[in-house]
């Protein structure tokens, strides 16, 4: 692609993100997206954050669990500190130009485009002919997401590298089709691998939302006895903690729980491994216990606290997706001038 068709310079610095409303928010939302989420809103950025709905539902959602779950995943962005004064923050169903935009995507991304998506491989699976078209199409929207506020960054974990790729491909093919400069060619900002939270279980599994077993993972509604109990229960292994990251070679579950440390305490894991090294788990882990305590329970807390007012959180959401369509209106109605649409 020729520099000319990088017209990055000329878009205002955007943040957009989304996350899905298919379950819980657990550690791995906080430390690996809402954490970076809410110090991005504190820059030189417009920030932009998103409860992709549309994206839930292409694996069924019971109706009543996605709303539950919508307003405390708007709760949970609130009280970990998002503020709906300083960063939009809404729905995506509310926004119409997300799905419109979405399927002019879909008439310029390649079915080949879509086939080569890993995540369509791993969660289709063997009996793809019967998962559903969204699911397919799922990285169309997401674009759309993306480029319907013409954002510039977009942070993500590791395993949504691939979708911001295919949402550079479709900019730049939309760009090139139609000679012009209209979409941005998106930066992704990509949390490494080293800082993803794992399994309590299991290190070399993600924490997950849908593990069958709770014991697993720290859910942001989890009270202050059931963290320190889950941090507990951890599965370690026999040695004492290394004072150097080396040291956690082959480690997964130490690595983990140092990593998760660290995340908690704004400190990196050299700095971690220099104070606690040397420590037995049975040290280690009422330590991290305090810590998760300290940082979280509030979060709980307060997440509790909203819950409790569910037409105030729909408020909120009402104004953010408000603020979010005068951004995404006028670029929709351009998209539709530029592809010749009578308007
Ligand atoms: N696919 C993302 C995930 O599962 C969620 C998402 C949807 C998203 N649209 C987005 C993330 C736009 C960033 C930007 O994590």
């Amino acid at each position: 692609m020729s520099d000319a068709l990088q017209p990055n310079a000329a878009f205002k610095k955007r943040v957009f993100s989304g996350i899905q409303p298919s379950g819980g928010l657990t550690l791995g939302n906080y430390l690996g997206a809402i954490k970076r989420f809410v110090q991005m809103q504190e820059e030189d950025y417009e920030t932009i954050y998103c409860m992709v709905d549309l994206h839930a539902i292409t694996v069924w959602q019971d109706p009543a669990a996605l709303r539950r779950q919508t307003r405390e995943l708007a709760a949970g962005f609130i009280a970990s500190g998002i503020d709906p004064a300083k960063s939009i923050l809404f729905n995506q169903s509310q926004v119409a130009e997300h799905a419109q935009l979405g399927w002019i995507f879909n008439c310029v991304a390649r079915m080949g485009w879509m086939q080569r998506m890993t995540q369509w491989k791993d969660k289709a699976g063997k009996n793809s002919q019967n998962a559903s078209l969204g699911l397919f199409a799922y990285p169309s929207l997401m674009a759309a997401d993306i480029l319907t506020y013409h954002a510039t960054h977009v942070p993500v974990g590791e395993d949504q590298k691939q979708h911001l790729e295919l949402t550079r491909d479709i900019a730049i093919k939309f760009n090139n089709d139609y000679g012009v400069e209209f979409f941005p060619v998106t930066e992704p900002v990509i949390e490494g691998a080293g800082t993803r939270v794992m399994s309590l279980r299991d290190g070399s599994k993600k924490m997950s939302k849908s593990d069958p077993s709770d014991a697993s993972r720290i859910n942001m509604t989890d009270d202050a006895d059931t963290l320190a109990k889950k941090i507990r229960k951890a599965k370690t292994d026999p040695d004492a903690l290394p004072s150097e990251i080396d040291g956690l070679e082959g480690r997964p579950e130490a690595r983990n729980l140092v990593n998760i440390y660290a995340g908690l305490a704004d400190m990196s894991v050299d700095a971690v491994l220099r104070d606690v090294g040397g420590k037995a788990f049975s040290e280690f882990k009422p330590l991290l216990a305090d810590l998760a305590v300290a940082k979280l329970a509030p979060i709980s807390g307060e997440m509790a606290r909203l819950m409790q007012n569910e037409a105030e959180i729909d408020a909120l959401l009402h104004t953010g997706a408000e603020a979010a369509r005068a951004i995404a209106a006028p670029i929709l109605e351009k998209t539709y001038e530029i592809i010749g649409m009578v308007r």
